[in-house]
């Protein structure tokens, strides 16, 4: 028998079922705490009861009232001295299940373009052909994610940060008036430099430097940058020029948090912003940092990776 055990309940005993969800509604009202600790709590409980089930539909309302992965798994494995190894071993996939339905309900995957690598190592993605180079981010899930829901009109002008070997402002190009591209690595600046001549894309300016320093003075349309946001502490670091592709810090949150105390200087009126970071680096500091800046910013797409949740956040100046 497939029918969830609540569905039975409801079908069996319509009355007692209807109380129940009445009494559900009046707990979910009671002041005394916020709804995302509310839904922790339950998920904690539901582990003491060995619910997996509950675990399940508790981690997806946690998620959608705003708690993270390791808020969820946190709830879970605090009963591991109330309840034992076996209570949360039988309940961990099943918030994991819960939180990840969530964001696929959300942001439900789209049918999106496969890049191939040729013999060559150049990298072909929609009809963009693009060289690589061993101290330069190779394009991967969080540049496809990018690509595939930028929001960007014909006119725009737009700013890239951290273009790596160009592909996002090449695609980018494509479709607006003119993108500059920027990166603090001078190998990727060569590398971005070379793909867009070889793309025929001549309306990417490329220039060195770090954040907004090369574009001193001059605002945009739309400026998108898909960060370095990993946690990195000082054993994690690389000598090499790469090391820039990822590093965001002890918190993953370096670049990020200095992108954002200075983007606004650099939009027109209705200016947008489009940013990539992981689930890893506080998606809800970087929301509400922005919204304290006048943007209405959201979570715009999202895609599950082994242990983190890869974001574009799309924010929009009011
Ligand atoms: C995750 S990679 C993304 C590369 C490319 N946009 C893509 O999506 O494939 C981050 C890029 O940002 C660059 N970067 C890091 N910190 C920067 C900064 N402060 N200013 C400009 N670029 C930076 C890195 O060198 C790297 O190329």
């Amino acid at each position: 028998m497939n029918e969830n055990p609540y569905e039975i309940f409801q079908k069996e005993f319509p009355d007692l079922s209807k109380k129940f969800n009445e009494l559900i509604e009046v707990q979910k009202s009671l002041k005394g705490m916020d709804s995302k600790t509310k839904q922790l709590i339950n998920l904690a409980i539901q582990t003491a009861n060995k619910n997996p089930q509950g675990v399940k539909l508790h981690s997806m309302i946690a998620k959608s009232e705003g708690a993270t992965r390791e808020e969820v798994l946190c709830a879970v494995v605090l009963n591991l001295h109330h309840s034992g190894l076996s209570s949360v071993l039988g309940c961990l996939p099943a918030a994991i299940d819960g939180f990840d339905e969530e964001i696929e309900k959300k942001h439900p995957k789209k049918e999106v373009p496969v890049a191939k690598t040729n013999q060559d190592n150049k990298i072909e993605y929609q009809g963009i052909i693009i060289d690589t180079h061993p101290e330069v981010y190779k394009p991967a899930e969080d540049t496809y994610l990018l690509i595939n829901n930028l929001d960007i009109n014909r006119k725009d002008e737009i700013l890239e940060i951290g273009t790596g070997t160009g592909l996002v402002a090449i695609y980018a190009a494509e479709r607006s008036s003119k993108v500059v591209a920027t990166d603090i690595n001078e190998k990727a600046v060569k590398c971005a430099m070379k793909n867009t001549i070889t793309n025929h894309r001549y309306n990417v300016e490329l220039k060195q430097g770090s954040l907004f320093e090369p574009v001193e003075g001059r605002k945009f349309d739309l400026i998108l940058f898909n960060t370095p946001y990993l946690p990195t502490s000082e054993e994690d670091k690389l000598e090499e020029d790469l090391n820039a592709a990822f590093d965001g810090g002890l918190d993953g949150r370096d670049t990020i948090d200095a992108f954002i105390d200075h983007v606004k200087d650099y939009l027109k009126d209705n200016g947008r912003i489009q940013i990539v970071q992981s689930s890893l680096a506080d998606v809800d500091k970087t929301i509400n940092k922005l919204k304290e800046l006048g943007f209405d910013a959201s979570v715009s797409a999202g895609e599950k990776c082994f242990f983190e949740e890869i974001v574009v956040i799309t924010g929009k100046l009011l």
